[in-house]
């Protein structure tokens, strides 16, 4: 491919905050009344704040009122905001600085594209604005992944062709996006979860701009 840019999830890519988010969904269960474990943690990763809420709910067998679940989505955020503050360079991800130096010395463009409202929080706390040229996150788009909004929208700010557009994703519902915005994409974990995606690696280690190239 004619590779240009690189845009990247950043929940679980860059860094795992999965942890994070589960700490703060696991204090909100635990003030509803209820138990949520780790194994019912996956099935929020790269899904939006309110449908998270949604499933949790679910699982703890809870109704709400639309008042009361945006009162429990801004309990939640506020515990995680706290969390994410508190982050620093060393949680990023092993692999990532050296792929985003790799591909600032060849020229190529990198994004974030995150669901995430806290996207920039955390993006600050690790201290890697500078490596982005564009930052999409939950404040800029509309329509969740699997719709493409997210990345179309950084490859236009990139002021690229989604042909030229590599993705990084570590959800599914992410990959799904990669391929309804016509573009690439590399899943970052497990093959039978992310099988969709044109190459899967275990994480951003085992990746080079060559094999990118040959996508
Ligand atoms: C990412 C995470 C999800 C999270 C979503 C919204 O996609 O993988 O687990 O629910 O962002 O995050 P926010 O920070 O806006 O609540
Ligand atoms: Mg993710």
């Amino acid at each position: 491919m004619d590779l240009k840019g690189c845009i990247f999830d950043l929940d679980g890519v860059i860094v795992d905050t999965a942890k994070y988010h589960f700490m703060a969904w696991r204090r909100l269960a635990k003030e509803l009344g209820f138990v949520f474990n780790l194994e019912d943690n996956e099935a929020l990763k790269g899904v939006s704040r309110m449908v998270s809420l949604e499933i949790l709910l679910s699982i703890g067998g809870v109704t709400a009122s639309a008042k009361e679940k945006e009162e429990f989505a801004a309990r939640k955020n506020g515990w995680y905001v706290e969390f994410i503050s508190g982050m620093t360079p060393d949680e990023i991800l092993p692999g990532s600085l050296k792929l985003l130096r790799d591909l600032r010395k060849k020229d190529i463009l990198t994004a974030i594209g995150s669901a995430s409202k806290n996207a920039g929080t955390i993006i600050d706390s690790i201290k890697l604005r500078d490596m982005f040229d564009v930052i999409i996150d939950g404040n800029k788009i509309h329509k969740a992944k699997p719709d493409p909004e997210v990345f179309l929208k950084g490859a236009e700010e990139m002021k690229l062709p989604p042909s030229c557009c590599v993705v990084f994703e570590d959800a599914q519902a992410g990959i799904e996006a990669a391929i309804a915005g016509g573009m690439k994409s590399v899943g970052v974990g497990k093959p039978e979860l992310l099988g969709r995606a044109d190459i899967v690696i275990p994480d951003l280690r085992k990746i080079t701009i060559k094999q990118l190239r040959n996508l």
